[in-house]
């Protein structure tokens, strides 16, 4: 049976609020991109209004920018703030090691820049983001490709037996140009049994920018739930 939409929506603000209760006074956090994120924002505004929370934020995207500034939080850049105390993102997809598939809202390369500039990276997700093996369940894999480079990456995607498909917008026609000014192409895989040898194939390859592969990064997962959050640790 599918989730009702409230449910959904009550287990990513449940995420949210345990996430949000690792922003100490003074952090300069990295803000994820996408629809569960939006309530970690929300959330930071209000304890930056109660509490007088003094903290800065590194957006990841212009819609994560948009949330800062809604939500009163101060934004600064990873020129001011080459290291970030901590960042806070959604996913796509998550597996028991914690790695995940990100990407499906077009922010992948600015989210992997600031989670690794990041000392901690938090994931906030609801719990239909979990999954055994990335790449089930026909989730593909968001890449990043500058656009001269499109067909050549088209093809060596095609030689590795993946099935790219280039994004396209809704609201206007043509392809999703990201906040790079790039395109993403939404490549099926099948499920992944090991997303560290794909990623660094996929990054041998030219024109390909970034991968919505994030092996290794997380550090914390919170998977909500209409009435409780799991919380999954990576093992070091
Ligand atoms: C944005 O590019 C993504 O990586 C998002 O973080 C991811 O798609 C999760 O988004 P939702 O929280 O909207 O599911």
């Amino acid at each position: 049976m599918k989730p009702r939409s409230e449910e959904v929506e009550k287990a990513k603000r449940n995420a949210a609020l345990e996430a949000v209760k690792h922003v100490e006074n003074g952090f300069v956090i990295g803000l994820g991109s996408g629809s569960t994120v939006a309530y970690v924002a929300e959330e930071i505004g209000k304890r930056i209004k109660a509490e007088r929370l003094q903290v800065k934020a590194v957006p990841t995207s212009y819609q994560s920018l948009t949330l800062a500034v809604r939500n009163g939080i101060p934004t600064t850049s990873l020129e001011e703030n080459p290291t970030l105390d901590l960042t806070i993102d959604g996913a796509d997809q998550i597996d028991e090691n914690l790695n995940l598939i990100k990407g499906m809202g077009g922010a992948l390369t600015r989210e992997k820049i600031v989670a690794a500039a990041s000392k901690t990276l938090i994931i906030v997700a609801d719990w239909r983001k979990k999954v055994k093996i990335l790449g089930e369940n026909g989730q593909p894999v968001p890449v990043e490709v500058l656009p001269f480079a499109l067909s050549l990456v088209i093809n060596k995607i095609n030689m590795l037996g993946g099935k790219p498909v280039l994004r396209e917008c809704s609201g206007k026609v043509g392809p999703v140009v990201t906040d790079n000014g790039n395109f993403i192409i939404d490549v099926d895989f099948g499920p992944i049994k090991n997303p560290a040898e794909l990623e660094k194939t996929l990054k041998t390859i030219p024109g390909i920018v970034e991968t919505g592969l994030f092996v290794g990064m997380a550090d914390v997962v919170y998977l909500g739930r209409p009435n409780k959050v799991e919380k999954l640790k990576r093992k070091k």
